[in-house]
């Protein structure tokens, strides 16, 4: 059966290595174009309906603002199913310890039972934080592998992590 790369990632202004930069491809798509380019592959991107604000500042505020909520914001579109899929690569950055929420909403929308769950996430220290238990915990019935945690400010030096990763 076919694999599918889902991930969620934010371009415009960031901010690592001390300094706001702003970016035209976040540091998450980065790592799904590694994969799906890998594996062969198709990626489906995790975009909210109400973007978080390119602003770095305010995107924090909205985050944090819907974490707090725990909020389900809407996206854009759906795969009508994941039928056709039995492994899933999953990517997101890290906000505080977890998944943007809009990954929730993902999830929550399908049922997981007898997929294998490959979590992969960006972040600029903290790894992947309790995200791999509350894939877990979130999709049941899957079988949530061992993640891969890259700082994203390394991406584009990390396609030979990438690949190993992914021949484990
Ligand atoms: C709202 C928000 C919260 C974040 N929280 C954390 C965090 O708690 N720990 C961490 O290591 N990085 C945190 N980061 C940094 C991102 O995880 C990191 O820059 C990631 O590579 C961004 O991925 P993207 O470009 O694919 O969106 C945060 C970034 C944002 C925008």
């Amino acid at each position: 059966m076919a694999k599918l790369v889902v991930f969620y990632s934010r371009a415009d202004e960031n901010y690592f290595g001390g300094r706001y930069c702003n970016i035209d491809i976040g540091n998450t798509e980065k790592v799904a174009h590694m994969i799906g380019k890998a594996t062969g592959a198709k990626l489906f991107k995790i975009e909210q309906k109400a973007p978080y604000s390119p602003n770095y500042k305010l995107c924090i505020d909205q985050a944090m603002a819907d974490k707090q909520a725990n909020a389900r914001p809407e996206l854009v579109e759906l795969p009508e199913n994941l039928d056709g899929y039995d492994e899933i690569y999953l990517g997101y950055p890290n906000y505080w310890d977890d998944m943007p929420m809009a990954v929730y909403t993902f999830l929550e929308a399908f049922d997981w039972t007898g997929k294998t769950i490959y979590p992969f996430c960006t972040h600029e220290g903290s790894g992947l934080g309790g995200t791999e238990r509350n894939i877990a915990r979130t999709c049941k019935g899957a079988d949530v592998q061992a993640g891969l945690a890259l700082r994203g400010s390394d991406v584009d030096y990390s396609k030979d992590v990438v690949l190993r990763w992914l021949n484990q």
